[in-house]
Formats: C-alpha cells, structure tokens, sequence
C-alpha cells in the first residue's frame, strides 16, 4: 500500500449515488479520523452551481442519509470545509484547467479520482483528465459499474481507460464487496477448519444465490430499460458473490492472489447457448402486486409502454472444473420479490448411509448465509429428538449466529466507507479486476445469445412474487427446492 491520496476528485458529484452513499461514507471515515490531514474534495457536476449551494446539498444529505444519532454538526462542517465544488463538462477542456488549477501542488501528493457518471463519460473524462495533466504515476480511478453492456463493450471501456492508467491504478467498483457480509465470507471459508473439507462436489449436492429486492423501477428508467436483471444484478455482484462462494482458496489475502482465483472460477462458468437457456434459464417480469402489503403497478406501467426487458432471473450454472463438477449453482435476482433478502444455501448431500432406518426424519445438513437486510450464519443439523422411541427420532435444529448480535454495539459500515478508504490507499483486493469483468461478461453473453436464439420473453410475474412459475419448476425438476 502506498501513502493514502491527498485528494479525491468526485464526477457524478450531484448525483443520487453520491449524496445517497459517497458524502455519508466520506462524513464516516473523517468522523472515524481516516481521511489524510488537510484532504481535498473536489466534487464535480455537469450544473453550474455555487459552491455553498453545493455544500448546503450535501449538508441536507448527510441529514437525510445518516441516521440521527450519527449526524453531527461539527463533523459536518469540517467535511462541508474540505470540498470544493468545479462545475465540469466532459470535452470542456477550460473546465478541465480550472479544475487543474485546484489542484496546484496536491498531484504529487496522490489524487483519487471517482466516476460516478453514466458510463459513456468514462472514457472522455478520463481523456479530459490527461490533457489537463492530471494523471500522474500518483493518480488512481475508480469506476461505478456497468462496465460496458457486453464483452465487446467493456472492452472498448477498459481499452479507453487502460490506455491512460496502468491496471494497478484502475479500481473498478463492486460494491457488493464493500459489504462486510461478502467480506465474511472469505473469514467464513478461510477462517475455519470446518467447512473446507467438504466445500466440494464430494459432499456438496448443490448451492442457491438470491438476491431479492422489494422495490421496482424507482425513476431509474432511463437506465434500466434495455439493461434488466442479468446485466444489472448478475453480471456483477451475483457473480462475485459466485465466484468466493466457490474459488480455491488464495495462498494470501492479496489482490492478486485473491483475483487470480476469483477469475479462475468466472472462466470456468459453462457457457449457455439457445438449447441451455430454455431448461437453465427463467426471465420474468413484474405485473401489478401487492409488496408488503402495498398495492404496486406492473414495469411496463412504470414505463409507460411495452418492454421486454427482464426483472426477474433465474439461472442453473454449471462450474466446470474439478472441484464443482455436476454441482449446481441456482442464482436468482429480482424485484418487486415479497421480500428484500439476500442469501446464499449450501445444501450438503445425505450422509452415505442412514442407521436410523427410512422414517427416522434424516435430512441432509444445510448452512444458509444470510447477507440482507440482517446479517446471519445458520447451520442446520440432525439432532434425535427427545423420547423413548425404539426408533431414534431425528429433527433438524439450527446453530444460530446473528452477527449484529454477536457484535452488538458496532456500527455496521457503508459498503462505500470500506471502498473509499482502500481506493485512498490503493488496496485493490476488493476491486474488480479487468479479466473479471470481461470473464463475467463473456459468460452473460452467452445467455443473452441464447435468448435471443430461442427468442425467450420475460414471463409475467405477479408483484410480490418470487418471479414466474417457471423459477420454482427450474429447481424443483432436480428434486430440490428454493429456500425462501
Ligand atoms: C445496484 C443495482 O448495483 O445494486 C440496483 O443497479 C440494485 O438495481 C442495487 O437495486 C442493490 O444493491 P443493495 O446494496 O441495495 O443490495
């Protein structure tokens, strides 16, 4: 790790992102007193506005965002002192150079520069950037997902970027990863002796990913139409999750070791095609509801017209290679699902042979790693249930761990405090590297392509349902079944 940068340089610096997530991390990590002496915000946006306009903004968010206990005044006005505000267009080279200008001295102190832009800006931005100067060997940039819309896209998105900045100095942003629950599961795996051992085909009969969402569209339109689930959801963070759910375990917690095995997973995904998307593949998409009670309108409502885009995925992925063969990997996403939950089931095989006979209630352990919204380890187990049968009878019971219980009275962090404060000190291990994303897309492709060969829709799906019938006959045709 080299010297925390002294500034960060924010894109995108009006957007929802940033007074949602950034401002409130950034508020966080100065409270904690992690920020370098004497930073330097500079935030920048395609509107020309004053500076204390700006800083009032991002005042009433950090009022919105954090909660009541957690705001306070005097924290604010010292973070409300560290920014400046440069309106910035990307190709306005004069912007540019008054946003150079800000930074008279600082360059070789590191600079960290964020893209929280709709992507077709990252690249021009970053050109931007070097014409004024402003990358140097001290400069790192960080880019918000999508990369790219396929293979060929992100490539073109990483060849712009990767012409300007080495690899070591390109952070791209999972911000899945961010969060402690994925981060545990590498403690989880590598942590423990217990669960390795059997963290294979020999004793694993398969693994389920969800990733369940309650809310619809929320005025994202503009971007979600035309993306949908697949690429939105499982490009990304349901890939990563995948791919530590199921790498070889790294010989160090390095970013390269721990990449190394990650993309190693992500190249063995087998590949669909028009024939495989038709038995390992279910797109939905929300119709009118009720969500928690609440009566929802249907996506094409939200959108005003017809679409056939995809808010729900289900998919059965094979991992080729000797650790997971003929093991089965069940992922789904969605919105407008009866509840926000993510999780992640391992379902162990039976043991090889009962001695308690056929009706002695003997089913096969499961571990359920719950990630949102709260944070728990379930490890289900046999147990005899207590009597004088001459027949033992067994019943499952569950090793519970909360985590919010088990560390009570800490604050669990915004995913983007952990990113933020790594990209300052240029830790990449929890950054996405570029043969990750292009392993994922490559892979997204095939099943893109495959729908579109079989010319599959979205099938409708009721609000505040866990997507089509066909998701559960996705599953329930191996013999198993989600775990809601
Ligand atoms: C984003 C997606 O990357 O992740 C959103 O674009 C989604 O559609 C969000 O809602 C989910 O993130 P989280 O942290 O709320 O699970």
């Amino acid at each position: 790790m080299t010297e925390a940068s002294a500034t960060l340089i924010l894109f995108g610096a009006t957007g929802d992102l940033a007074h949602r997530m950034l401002f409130p991390s950034l508020y966080n990590l100065l409270a904690d007193d992690l920020l370098p002496h004497d930073f330097l915000i500079i935030a920048s946006g395609r509107t020309d506005m004053a500076q204390d306009a700006f800083r009032d903004d991002i005042d009433a968010a950090l009022q919105k965002f954090l909660s009541a206990d957690r705001y306070d005044a005097d924290v604010a006005a010292r973070l409300r002192a560290m920014i400046a505000y440069q309106p910035v267009e990307a190709g306005n080279a004069d912007q540019f150079r008054a946003l150079a200008k800000r930074l008279d001295g600082r360059l070789e102190r590191g600079v960290s520069v964020y893209l929280s832009t709709p992507p077709s800006l990252f690249a021009p931005t970053a050109q931007c950037l070097a014409q004024a100067g402003l990358i140097g060997p001290a400069t790192r940039i960080a880019m918000e997902k999508p990369i790219g819309k396929d293979l060929a896209s992100s490539r073109d998105v990483n060849d712009a970027i990767g012409a300007l900045f080495d690899e070591s100095q390109i952070f791209r942003v999972d911000h899945y990863l961010g969060k402690e629950t994925v981060q545990n599961l590498l403690a989880l795996r590598f942590g423990n002796m217990l669960f390795e051992p059997l963290w294979n085909a020999t004793a694993i009969d398969h693994v389920q990913i969800t990733v369940g969402e309650t809310v619809g569209l929320e005025g994202r339109v503009s971007y979600y139409d035309g993306v949908g689930a697949l690429r939105d959801m499982v490009q990304n963070h349901m890939l990563q999750i995948l791919s530590i759910i199921a790498m070889e375990p790294p010989a160090r917690m390095d970013p390269t070791a721990v990449r190394d095995e990650k993309v190693k997973v992500l190249r063995s995904l087998r590949p669909m095609d028009g024939e495989a998307v038709k038995v390992h593949s279910v797109r939905g998409q929300y119709t009118p509801g009720a969500v928690g009670g609440q009566i929802v309108t249907g996506y094409a409502d939200e959108l005003g017209q017809p679409s056939t885009t995809e808010t729900f995925v289900a998919l059965k992925a094979h991992i080729d290679n000797w650790r997971w063969q003929g093991v089965p990997f069940y992922l789904r996403t969605g919105k407008r699902m009866p509840s926000r939950q993510s999780e992640i089931m391992i379902q162990f095989k039976p043991v090889r042979h009962s001695i308690f006979g056929r009706n002695g209630g003997l089913e096969p352990n499961t571990l359920i790693i719950r990630l949102q919204p709260e944070e728990n380890i379930r490890l289900l187990i046999m147990t005899k249930r207590p009597g004088l049968d001459r027949q033992v009878q067994l019943e499952e019971v569950s090793l519970d761990v909360s985590l919010s219980n088990a560390f009570a009275g800490q604050r669990r962090r915004i995913a983007y405090e952990r990113l933020l404060l790594d990209l300052l000190e240029g830790e990449q291990t929890l950054f996405v590297r570029r043969d990750e994303v292009e392993a994922q897309w490559a892979w997204i492709d095939s099943i893109i392509e495959g729908w579109r060969n079989a010319n599959m829709k979205p099938a409708p799906y009721a609000s505040g349902n866990w997507g089509p019938s066909s998701a559960i006959a996705l599953i329930e045709r191996d013999g198993a079944s989600w775990h809601d």
